[in-house]
């Protein structure tokens, strides 16, 4: 494992963090409660035995399941060989004192005495209002000294300029997680918080840096180009590569839901390395960019921040089955799936256009517009 700097911290992270909220599951269905507990542990343990000293959780990830098999992919003697990090769920928080509440509460699920990175989760303009008017970093910093947690950070989606105002707001952060990947250098934080977050001294942590999976499955004129170029990784590699290629960047998380890929990015991480991209790496790395600017419709990463809608659509699901139709230029499969598949109140024909699921939408995506070409494709 190669291993990086963590902003100010006297710490080498490892170049690969594990990002516990795309677990494998029984059911199939993807951030479901229902993790396949034993492969998720044989993971975790396979990371860490390979160098990995960060994991990522959230109060909300796999409804709670995932800071629980985390807690006991721990055991054993693996928790002091890693960082905990996890989020505080803001938008849960009713009242101030509710902070203690949750702490104590994922403190238990993890079965630790102390998280070594606490953040709160998906910061964005209203969500930082919150914070500061509750007074949810007096709280955080009392957490800091009864030694519940080890350092307060953040993580965020929103544009550039919120996060440059959170960073200059409050001198306490000592790392912060952002989504960037080589399709994100202008989007949200994007490539100018990458640098003034790093130049501040934080750890950057990166999120979603295959997209939630996308960048790790083109289509097959991107294929065909890393074929020729005689590039001897697979496109999720080269999307890596470009990350730890940067010096701002601390550790790269992925959302591992399969041993196979822990094992390629492992490997990946293990042969990482800053300004080590060539020429033609970066040239392909170009060429995927501009092919995806082309065909991407809209730039939902399937997190499921949206959900539940209160009338039952399965916003992600509709929104993929579009943007997998886009990219590969055929909707026909996509809409087989559509009426096969999604039960009736979870298309995207039973969008009652409210709009709830707007604010929660870490990309501020215009769900309900999306939902009406959904249907109209699918009809
Ligand atoms: N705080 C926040 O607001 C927030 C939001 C998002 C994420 N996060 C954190 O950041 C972590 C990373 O984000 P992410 O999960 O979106 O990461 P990601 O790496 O962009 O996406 C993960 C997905 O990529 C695919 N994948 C990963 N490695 C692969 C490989 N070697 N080959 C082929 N496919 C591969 C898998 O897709 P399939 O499962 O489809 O195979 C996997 O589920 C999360 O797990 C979570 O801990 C935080």
């Amino acid at each position: 494992m190669q291993y990086r700097n963590f902003g100010k911290l006297d710490w080498k992270v490892s170049a690969l963090g594990f990002g516990c909220m795309r677990l494998p599951t029984t059911d199939s269905a993807p951030i479901s409660a229902n993790v396949a507990e034993e492969e998720a542990i044989g993971m975790i343990r396979y990371a860490i035995d390979n160098g990995v000293n960060y994991v990522d959780s959230a109060y909300v990830y796999h409804s709670g399941k995932s800071e629980v098999v985390l807690g006991k992919a721990l055991r054993d003697g693996y928790r002091d060989k890693v960082k905990i990090a996890t989020k505080a769920p803001i938008w849960l928080i009713g009242k101030t004192e509710d902070f203690d509440k949750f702490l104590d509460e994922q403190l238990h699920r993890l079965g630790a005495d102390r998280i070594d990175f606490y953040l709160f989760h998906g910061l964005d303009k209203s969500s930082w209002d919150t914070v500061k008017s509750q007074d949810l970093l007096g709280r955080a910093e009392a957490a800091l000294k009864a030694g519940k947690i080890g350092h307060i950070g953040f993580s965020f989606h929103d544009r550039f300029e919120v996060f440059r105002d959170i960073l200059n707001d409050y001198g306490g952060w000592s790392m912060c997680l952002m989504q960037y990947n080589f399709m994100d250098t202008d989007n949200q934080a994007g490539t100018k918080g990458l640098e003034l977050a790093a130049a501040k001294g934080l750890g950057v942590v990166v999120m979603e840096p295959l997209l939630g999976g996308k960048l790790a499955n083109p289509p097959q004129e991107i294929r065909k180009q890393l074929e020729n170029s005689g590039y001897a990784g697979s496109s999720a590699d080269l999307a890596l590569q470009w990350l730890w290629d940067q010096p701002g960047v601390s550790v790269v998380l992925s959302g591992m839901s399969a041993m196979d890929q822990v094992a390629a990015n492992v490997r990946s991480a293990n042969r990482s390395a800053i300004g080590s991209l060539s020429g033609m790496e970066t040239d392909l790395i170009g060429k995927m960019r501009r092919f995806f600017k082309e065909r991407t419709a809209n730039s939902c990463t399937g997190c499921g921040y949206c959900l539940p809608c209160p009338n039952s659509v399965d916003i992600p699901r509709n929104l993929k089955l579009y943007n997998d139709g886009a990219m590969y230029g055929f909707y026909a499969e996509e809409k087989r799936i559509y009426h096969l598949f999604l039960q009736p109140e979870e298309r995207a024909a039973n969008c009652i256009q409210c709009k709830a699921c707007e604010e929660k939408c870490p990309q501020k995506i215009p769900i309900s517009e999306w939902m009406l070409k959904v249907q109209e494709k699918f009809k």
